[in-house]
């Protein structure tokens, strides 16, 4: 029998001791029902109750992420807004638009794609979420992760990008270049709202379309 990587038990061990510390008794239903069907409503619903940083306190409602299970490419934003706190939604106010509209210009249509955030809860007043905040959410998005298994993700501004990146670098000088995480290819671009603010610099809008368009040469949409 082939070896596994050394690694993948501590990781395998990692991942069930998170699972069941938010109260997913894993293997009982995974048996049963295969690991998206049952396990995607699961994380959900923990991070629906999540108490794990205090965003909690202040949340109307936390927002999980929307879109297909089975997406081949995902879009990961910073944390909700006033919006997406009222609806639960990500992504639905005018930097929502926005991205609904970059979507469908990739020839994709929103649900066909999963749209989540780094930080699950809105931070107060729309502040950069805290990196304590971002740790303790982390295991969120790498669950999520873990079970679509995206062939490539967009990180929508500095805050996903540097989740999955080096991190010391701007956003102007990563933005545009594929990074592995993981073994998936991530590319950062500028976020929605940081396009909407400088609508009047035709140059940011445009760097945005030639980093989609590298997605989606890499994805065979043209
Ligand atoms: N900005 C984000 O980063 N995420 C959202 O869901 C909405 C706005």
């Amino acid at each position: 029998m082939k070896k596994p990587p050394e690694n993948t038990f501590d990781q395998l061990k990692e991942y069930l001791r998170f699972l069941n510390e938010i109260g997913i008794d894993f293997l009982d239903s995974y048996c049963e029902r295969g690991p998206r069907s049952w396990l995607m409503p699961q994380i959900e619903k923990a991070i629906l109750s999540c108490e794990r940083c205090p965003l909690f306190r202040t949340r109307s409602k936390a927002v999980p992420g929307e879109g297909n299970w089975q997406a081949e490419l995902m879009f990961v934003g910073e944390a909700p807004g006033e919006e997406e706190d009222k609806q639960g939604r990500p992504f639905v106010g005018r930097a929502g638009q926005l991205l609904t509209k970059i979507i469908e210009a990739m020839t994709f249509k929103r649900e066909e794609v999963f749209i989540t955030n780094v930080v699950k809860c809105r931070p107060p007043e729309n502040r950069t979420p805290k990196q304590e905040e971002i740790i303790k959410c982390s295991p969120y998005l790498e669950a999520q992760i873990n079970l679509i298994k995206p062939k490539v993700i967009v990180a929508l501004g500095k805050v996903a990008a540097d989740f999955f990146g080096p991190g010391n670098l701007g956003l102007g000088e990563i933005r545009g270049t594929f990074f592995d995480y993981k073994g998936i290819p991530v590319m950062p671009t500028y976020h929605p709202a940081y396009v909407l603010r400088n609508e009047g610099r035709k140059e940011v809008k445009q760097r945005v379309w030639q980093d989609m368009k590298k997605v989606m040469a890499l994805l065979g949409r043209r």
